[in-house]
């Protein structure tokens, strides 16, 4: 995310320099996997890699975007985005300034360059981080300041309204709130963002399958449907449960029949996994890393076995992980079906552990796997880099 070459790319792109540069970053998940929607707890951080985006305004009304990663550019009437119908990644920077000029916010046209140094579409939020990076920007030249959950929310709604995704809040919480060394256990029915910090002794693994996630978007939106359909049963029993946040093991044990066996498994899956994120919090307190390793672990089997979104590549890297001297743990992290796995390791034996582990897996599987030993960093936020006219 660090290209000083970055501005004058943006010169030679639009012919005038940009007033403002945006750094956004991604996220890994260190636990509790398809709990956010559920209205339970996660534990993400953001990452030092991410999304960068220059940007100034124009005095024509018109939203031109160049996304130099992609050698695609974009340009549309603000008056007239029709975010849904464009290629890919278009809906996403349309939708950004779709929903904030319909929420009021007055945007001056803009030109963005868009750049980055994340993995795309590996589980690693590429997609929020350019959601709020956008979103930043646009309300930069604007000179509007929305709190974060604002912003987080607004993200959510173009995966959700414009996307089709229907996905939590996570992963923009995660991106907004980030803060560097830290871990934020996030409740995600009241938005509160508790930062921890990361142990000096540990250092958390990011491991790229290489795997194309495939049925993400389908079979995303159909667990979610399966943790309702859950929930509108047990209801019966319970009416005062409003989400699978509010069953615990004891409940699920007791009024379980009520379910298919599909529900039944995902359902399992929820209640465990937020479980082990209220646990993985209080192993971290207490200086157990072996603890919050095994945890991982146990999130991964659930992941794997209860709510079926993991896959050949990420069950062969998990493995391969926890061979390895130095790591405490490691599961999947974000969606599944495809994309990253997290590890968690000893700070002495981080880099070789990395190192070892994309080789081996490169050899198991003849996948492009890669190892980053990450950083946790900074939230989305904006540098001016030259004063508005
Ligand atoms: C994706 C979604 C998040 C979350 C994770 C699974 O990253 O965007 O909201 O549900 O999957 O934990």
């Amino acid at each position: 995310m660090n290209d000083p070459t970055f501005p004058e790319r943006f010169t030679a792109a639009f012919g005038a320099p940009p007033e403002l540069i945006v750094r956004s970053p991604g996220r890994v998940n260190l636990i509790g996997e398809h709990t956010d929607y559920n209205d339970g707890w996660v534990f993400p951080a953001a990452l030092d890699m991410g999304t960068v985006v220059a940007a100034r305004r124009r005095d024509d009304g018109r939203l031109c975007t160049v996304a130099a990663r992609l050698g695609e550019a974009d340009a549309a009437p603000l008056a007239d985005l029709c975010p849904r119908e464009g290629p890919g990644w278009t809906r996403y920077v349309r939708g950004v300034a779709a929903l904030l000029l319909s929420d009021g916010h007055p945007l001056p046209g803009a030109d963005l360059l868009i750049d980055g140094d994340l993995p795309l579409g590996s589980g690693l939020s590429s997609s929020a981080s350019l959601e709020l990076g956008v979103a930043v920007a646009l309300l930069g030249l604007a000179g509007v300041a929305l709190e974060r959950t604002a912003l987080a929310r607004l993200g959510q709604r173009v995966e959700n309204e414009i996307v089709g995704l229907q996905s939590g809040i996570m992963d923009q919480l995660a991106v907004a709130c980030g803060v560097a060394g830290h871990a934020l256990l996030i409740d995600c029915r009241s938005y509160a963002v508790r930062p921890v910090a990361l142990p000096a002794g540990a250092r958390v693994l990011v491991l790229d399958s290489a795997a194309p996630r495939t049925l993400a978007g389908s079979a995303y939106n159909q667990r979610r449907a399966e943790c309702e359909s859950a929930v509108a049963k047990l209801q019966a029993a319970r009416p005062d449960i409003r989400a699978l946040r509010d069953v615990d093991a004891a409940l699920l044990a007791a009024e379980g029949w009520r379910l298919d066996p599909v529900e039944l498994r995902r359902a399992r899956h929820v209640v465990s996994e937020n479980q082990r994120v209220l646990d993985s919090v209080a192993a971290l307190a207490a200086g157990d890393l072996a603890g919050f390793g095994a945890l991982m672990v146990a999130s991964h089997r659930s992941l794997r076995d209860d709510y079926e979104v993991s896959g050949p590549e990420l069950d062969a890297l998990v493995a391969i992980a926890l061979a390895t001297p130095g790591v405490l743990g490691a599961r999947l992290t974000g969606a599944g079906f495809g994309g990253c796995v997290v590890a968690l390791a000893a700070a002495s034996d981080a880099e070789a552990a990395a190192m070892s582990i994309a080789a081996r897996y490169r050899a198991a599987t003849g996948r492009d796997g890669r190892a980053y030993v990450s950083a946790a960093a900074d939230g989305a936020r904006f540098g001016r880099i030259a004063p508005l006219a």
